[in-house]
């Protein structure tokens, strides 16, 4: 008896936690869902209480009474029953949205806080299935629905889903998650970074309702070898046998009919002609029409290619230059993790302001809205999973969860024209573990994703038998389809007065891109051009900046960091930094500073010569 409850355990409570990395569901955006965003009652929970005994054993989560009341959103029978805690008279936090910037006390707080929502749920369609969807959470989510375990999901900047079809109940449904943004050696990020750990449901999070056989997920592109073609997949979940599936694109009279295996999956391939391509100047989006017995779903999908041809990087077969800039997660007014599509609208105005058609997405995946916004107003973009500086790049465990990381973000975001790079890491310190741990990557990136490019921000060096030359040799550079790498001349040693005559050698005869470069500013300080974080001291480094990085052979864009001024704790100069990186060319209230007009002339004159 023992035994069969052990194996009933492990496929109640164990099979959820293994199914929702592989069953992601894309383009929740146009899907049929219930928002759950909004107030939600929430407890601190820096001992963790909630999760295991006083003796630190965790509650065991199949005896049922023992089974950690917090699950149950538990009320007291009687007067004289102990409990120690109350969900509905807790304060509240908006969701999405992170803790850190939402209470004071919570402002540098590391740790769980439990999170809870009720809901009532009246199925909209009969036999609809219904899943519940989280655009983010960071880092770690454990996550109940009326006292049951849906799973857990690690990882701070991708989605995840879990089936509720079978818990959910007409009245009162609690939705409870255990959010802990704790930072770990092994995790990914790792321990150490410059930027803010917001904790939190710092991403929408909405309930979503499908048919039994649902389209689940979906590649439809340009095929990267012929620009008159569209190819891709269809997955359905919960094929039981063949069905059809119908792609339409009604504005290029294409309406084709496909079969799918009994697995769900169909291959698709068809000819397209007269397509108006994305791009920057032309953002266009065609409605796409996925159709099967039991739903049509649409999304709007621009179609391009991107490829690399010598020192080129070409994009509908023109050789493109990427005017960039860097960008961080963050609404600089509000000093807080960015959700939304305000949010997005803010940092895509800047951008397209200071003449960017290229944004490198540091140093994680940013959120949907950002993405899909940068598909309409005609943004490229550079997408990245954070694996940053000194990860645990001997650990199995961590290059797994790398790999998850990777694959949402690639699952999510790949019909997206606007993402033309997908990078896999950043200034990681080069030893033969971090070298296979990325190639790693690299290898699952193109297995998943065959048409875009693939980079990483690499580092350069110096070698004192050659003064004055810059070197770029990382091996990771014979992996990837650009090289891209952070070089902080005037600013991390080096003299401004020499760069622009500096010697590069650089061993890759391919494009070159400057994943980082640049210094800090206080807006609003002056000074002269040699007074650190002064405004003329920023402006003088992008000015020798861009004259050493005009002449690399090769050169096919840049991403200078950073658009604006963000939030990290290891930033505490007071008076000048007081928490904040001040590398922004904007600063945190919203004021452009003198190195932004400087960059903004020179990609003029960039934009003038790539026409
Ligand atoms: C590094 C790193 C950034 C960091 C920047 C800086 O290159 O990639 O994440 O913020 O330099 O030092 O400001």
């Amino acid at each position: 008896m023992k035994l069969r409850l052990k194996y009933l355990f492990i496929f109640l409570f164990l099979f959820p936690l293994l199914a929702s990395a592989q069953n992601l569901i894309t383009n929740t955006f146009n899907r049929n869902t219930i928002s759950l965003n909004g107030t939600w009652h929430y407890i601190v929970d820096p001992y963790e209480v909630g999760y295991y005994d006083y003796r630190s054993k965790p509650y065991d989560e199949d005896s049922p009474n023992s089974i950690n009341a917090f699950f149950n959103d538990y009320h007291p029978k009687n007067k004289s029953e102990l409990i120690e805690y109350n969900f509905d008279e807790s304060a509240t936090l908006k969701v999405p949205g992170d803790w850190n910037s939402q209470k004071e006390k919570l402002f540098y707080y590391e740790g769980s806080i439990w999170l809870k929502r009720s809901f009532d749920y009246k199925p909209s369609q009969k036999n609809d299935r219904l899943f519940v969807y989280f655009g983010a959470v960071n880092y770690r989510a454990d996550v109940y629905l009326n006292g049951k375990k849906l799973g857990v999901h690690e990882g701070g900047f991708t989605p995840f889903n879990f089936e509720i079809t079978s818990i959910v109940k007409p009245e009162n449904n609690f939705l409870i998650v255990r959010v802990n943004d704790r930072r770990l050696i092994d995790a990914v990020p790792t321990v150490n970074t410059d930027w803010f750990n917001y904790g939190g449901i710092t991403r929408d999070v909405k309930l979503i309702e499908l048919p039994q056989t649902f389209i689940q997920d979906y590649t439809i592109q340009l095929d990267k070898n012929d620009p008159n073609t569209i190819s891709g997949f269809v997955k359905l979940n919960n094929a039981s046998s063949s069905q059809k599936v119908t792609i339409s694109i009604p504005e290029l009279k294409i309406e084709k009919e496909f079969e799918a295996d009994s697995d769900g999956y169909a291959k698709i391939n068809f000819k397209a002609k007269n397509i108006n391509y994305w791009s920057p100047e032309s953002p266009k989006l065609y409605q796409v029409f996925i159709s099967t017995p039991f739903e049509k779903l649409k999304d709007d999908i621009g179609f391009r290619t991107i490829k690399v041809v010598g020192q080129n990087i070409l994009l509908n077969g023109k050789s493109i230059y990427l005017r960039g800039i860097s960008l961080h997660e963050e609404n600089a007014m509000r000093g807080a993790r960015a959700f939304s599509d305000a949010d997005a609208l803010v940092s895509l105005t800047w951008a397209k302001e200071l003449g960017c058609n290229y944004i490198r997405m540091a140093h994680y995946p940013h959120n949907e809205h950002m993405i899909r916004m940068a598909d309409k107003m005609g943004m490229m973009i550079w997408e990245e999973i954070p694996v940053y500086w000194t990860i645990d790049f001997t650990n199995k465990a961590t290059l797994k969860n790398a790999e998850n990381q990777l694959t949402e973000m690639i699952t999510r975001d790949k019909n997206r024209a606007c993402v033309i790079i997908w990078s896999m890491a950043n200034e990681t310190p080069i030893s033969d573990s971090r070298n296979s741990f990325i190639i790693d990557l690299v290898n699952q990136t193109r297995k998943t994703d065959s048409t875009r490019l693939v980079s990483a921000a690499l580092q350069l060096h110096s070698d004192e038998s050659k003064p004055g030359v810059k070197i770029v040799d990382d091996p990771l550079g014979n992996y990837f389809d650009i090289v891209a790498f952070n070089q902080y001349t005037g600013w991390y040693g080096g003299s401004l007065e020499d760069a622009p005559d500096s010697k590069w050698q650089i061993a890759f005869k391919k494009p070159v891109i400057i994943s980082e470069f640049g210094g800090g500013a206080v807006q609003g300080m002056h000074g002269t051009k040699d007074e650190r974080w002064t405004e003329e001291y920023q402006d003088y480094l992008y000015q020798q900046n861009l004259k050493m990085l005009e002449k690399i052979p090769g050169i096919r864009g840049m991403s200078p960091w950073i658009l604006a001024d963000f939030r990290s704790p290891r930033r505490q100069l007071p008076n000048i930094q007081d928490g904040y990186n001040r590398k922004g060319l904007i600063s945190n209230n919203g004021i452009k500073k003198k190195a932004f007009f400087t960059l903004q002339s020179f990609y003029k004159k960039m934009a003038e010569s790539f026409k």
